[in-house]
């Protein structure tokens, strides 16, 4: 298949962004995420945790970060893990180790994928990995795409939710179907799980249900979980043992990664609770932008905490209005446009702890100004 040409049009000056980030640094009410902490506040935060252990970890060994993959190859259903420093690194690792074990180095994913489209082709690069892109570009991947392959493949990726499309979501009995072809096909499962922690709503499945469909999983402790830096790769403990190697290899087995490994711990404490009432709130305000404006959230109803708003205005209309409305409202409604066309801009929300401290009355309201201000202006 082609691949994706995701241009990204730029229509505004570094100087208005600076701009318009302060602005909503400054907002005392927020749609993003989670609320913004100082370094001092972050490391303040990570005491109490810290004092519970009498040392860090050293290479990737000690109570904390042994204890702490074992909790979380349990709660995603598999044998093993590993703490590593990005996504980035474990997906690619993950990918080169399944492509030697197969003796066959293509894998597949989907053309929005993050290796496709963020990584300087590090699979290839790296790893010597080929790519076999499957799916169409503002489509989940389905059972009947794999049926377009005709090549060996060593593995097949899958993330949920897709980021790069709203975070949709491909339903159970898809997932079903896609990993028993793969296992048919005798083709590892791998799952870019940057943002699983919300998807349990959807599929009413423990993270364990779904983990367990996929041979490796990745996830990541520094988006919806407010961590700091961090990944965890899980599986087989043989599939960790090799993990371990290349991770030494690569130059991810650091001396100590305590900051990152305390703050993750503490991210999964605080938040995973949460997920439900994120997921909720995510369904909410999606619905209140599809009523109030002549533009429209992707997907219309989001399946986990996060969505994306197409507003059909270019960046340099409608920026500088949004930004004197956050200001007049000492609120921060919109991140910068994720990607732009001449007409259009696309955002990327993901719910976090903010959008729970506003009641959904009160963002009826915001939403109604908002779009009486911006939009209808
Ligand atoms: C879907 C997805 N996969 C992988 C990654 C890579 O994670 P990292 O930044 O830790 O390398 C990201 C990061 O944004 C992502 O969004």
């Amino acid at each position: 298949m082609d691949r994706p040409n995701i241009q990204k049009i730029n229509m505004l000056s570094s100087d208005f962004k600076k701009q318009y980030l302060r602005t909503l640094a400054n907002c005392d009410n927020s749609l993003f995420r989670h609320p913004q902490r100082t370094m001092t506040e972050r490391l303040q935060s990570l005491l109490p945790l810290a004092a519970q252990y009498s040392e860090a970890d050293c290479y990737g060994q000690g109570e904390l970060v042994n204890e702490f993959e074992q909790q979380v190859a349990a709660m995603l259903g598999h044998e093993a893990a590993l703490f590593l420093p990005s996504g980035t690194m474990a997906q690619t690792m993950a990918l080169r180790i399944w492509a030697e074990k197969k003796h066959c180095n293509q894998v597949a994913f989907h053309p929005t994928s993050h290796l496709q489209l963020h990584e300087q082709n590090a699979y290839q690069v790296l790893h010597g990995l080929d790519s076999c892109l499957v799916g169409k570009l503002n489509e989940v991947i389905n059972r009947a795409d794999l049926d377009t392959i005709h090549i060996p493949l060593a593995a097949l990726l899958l993330e949920l939710p897709m980021r790069e499309i709203g975070g949709q979501l491909p339903t159970w009995k898809e997932l079903e179907a896609q990993q028993k072809w793969a296992k048919s096909q005798g083709i590892a499962l791998h799952l870019d799980g940057a943002r699983l922690w919300s998807c349990s709503e959807y599929y009413q499945k423990t993270l364990a249900e779904i983990g367990s469909l996929f041979d490796s999983v990745y996830v990541s402790f520094y988006k919806d979980l407010d961590g700091i830096a961090g990944a965890m790769l899980t599986g087989s403990a043989e599939f960790i043992d090799e993990a371990r190697i290349w991770t030494r290899r690569l130059g991810g087995n650091l001396i100590t990664l305590f900051p990152d490994i305390l703050a993750a711990k503490q991210g999964l404490t605080d938040n995973i609770p949460l997920m439900p009432d994120f997921v909720a709130k995510a369904a909410t305000i999606a619905k209140l932008f599809n009523q109030h404006f002549p533009t429209h959230t992707i997907p219309l109803c989001p399946p986990c905490n996060l969505f994306h708003l197409v507003i059909e205005q270019s960046a340099k209309e409608l920026m500088p209005k949004v930004m004197k409305w956050s200001e007049q409202y000492n609120m921060a409604l919109l991140p910068l446009p994720r990607t732009q066309t001449d007409t259009s801009c696309r955002f990327e929300i993901s719910i976090g702890q903010n959008a729970l401290k506003v009641s959904n009355h009160d963002w009826q309201k915001a939403i109604a100004s908002f779009a009486h201000d911006i939009i209808l202006d």
